[in-house]
């Protein structure tokens, strides 16, 4: 079966960056004890996964056809239509992300940002009380979405008899219509997205005061240790 490219590098290398990011920032808050030096990394990755999504925000203005956030089909009655279709036992294919995909796709960007924005505010001085809440529902929220995609994608695989999954590897997908491929990888750009968000997460580090505990960031500066200057 041919299989056409419909999945740009930078769209492939942000989606795995951001899960990778993202099951790291989650698996650190979990596990690790908040005292702990290694927390910091949290709050890094957490930024980083941010940066991450700004960028390919930009993308999805300036990227190919199916990376082009207009592409996403996001209009409720799809999504509805889409679920009756697969009650139905209907198998209709989609080149870009199909109405479900669109859906995760887009509520997951919202919850890195979400969780990234309460992450800078509870350590750059603002009542940590006031987000934490906010900041661990965001990220749980992030967590369910992240497993329905998965569950999503076992499913596709299993009931088309197709390994979707390897679309965001080498970025193509079997069945696509004439005109929905892509012609070019657009790699100088994955390089450049590659370089911006590696060269924004060393800058972190380089900006971070393992004495203090302290982050300069945009101006500000975050506290990412436990703040004992409190009487308690
Ligand atoms: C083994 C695990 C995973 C596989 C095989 C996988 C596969 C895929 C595939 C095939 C798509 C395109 C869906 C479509 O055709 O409509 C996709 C999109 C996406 N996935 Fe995953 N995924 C995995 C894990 C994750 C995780 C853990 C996250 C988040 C934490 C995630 C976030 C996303 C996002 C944000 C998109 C949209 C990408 C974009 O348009 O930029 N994925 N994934
Ligand atoms: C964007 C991805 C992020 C995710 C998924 C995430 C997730 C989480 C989770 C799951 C917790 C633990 C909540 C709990 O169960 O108690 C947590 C705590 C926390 N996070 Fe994040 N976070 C992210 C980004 C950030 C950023 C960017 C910062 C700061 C710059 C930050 C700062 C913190 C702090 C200060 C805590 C509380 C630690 C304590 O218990 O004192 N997070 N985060």
């Amino acid at each position: 079966m041919i299989r056409k490219l419909v999945f740009d590098l930078p769209t492939r290398i942000f989606h795995w960056l951001f899960s990778g990011l993202f099951i790291t920032a989650f698996l650190i808050a979990k596990t690790i004890d908040s005292d702990s030096l290694v927390y910091t990394y949290h709050m890094l990755v957490g930024l980083t996964l941010g940066f991450a999504v700004v960028l390919r925000l930009i993308w999805g203005v300036l990227g190919t056809k199916h990376a082009r956030l207009s592409d996403f089909s996001l209009n409720p009655r799809d999504l509805i239509s889409y679920f009756i279709g697969i009650l139905r036992g209907e198998k209709r294919k989609w080149a870009g992300h199909n109405p479900a995909s669109s859906w995760a796709a887009l509520c997951m960007m919202a919850f890195a940002m979400i969780s990234s924005l309460t992450g800078y505010l509870m350590t750059s001085g603002t009542a940590k009380e006031n987000f934490e809440d906010f900041h661990e529902i965001s990220a749980n929220a992030f967590m369910v979405v992240a497993l329905v995609h998965v569950a999503g994608i076992v499913v596709h695989t299993v009931r088309y008899r197709e390994w979707i999954g390897l679309s965001m590897v080498d970025g193509k997908k079997a069945d696509v219509s004439a005109g929905e491929e892509i012609g070019s990888q657009r790699g100088g750009v994955a390089l450049l997205f590659l370089g911006l968000v590696i060269a924004f997460g060393i800058n972190l580090v380089r900006n971070y005061d393992f004495q203090s505990r302290t982050l300069k960031f945009v101006g500000t500066v975050l506290t990412l240790g436990e703040n004992k200057t409190h009487d308690d």
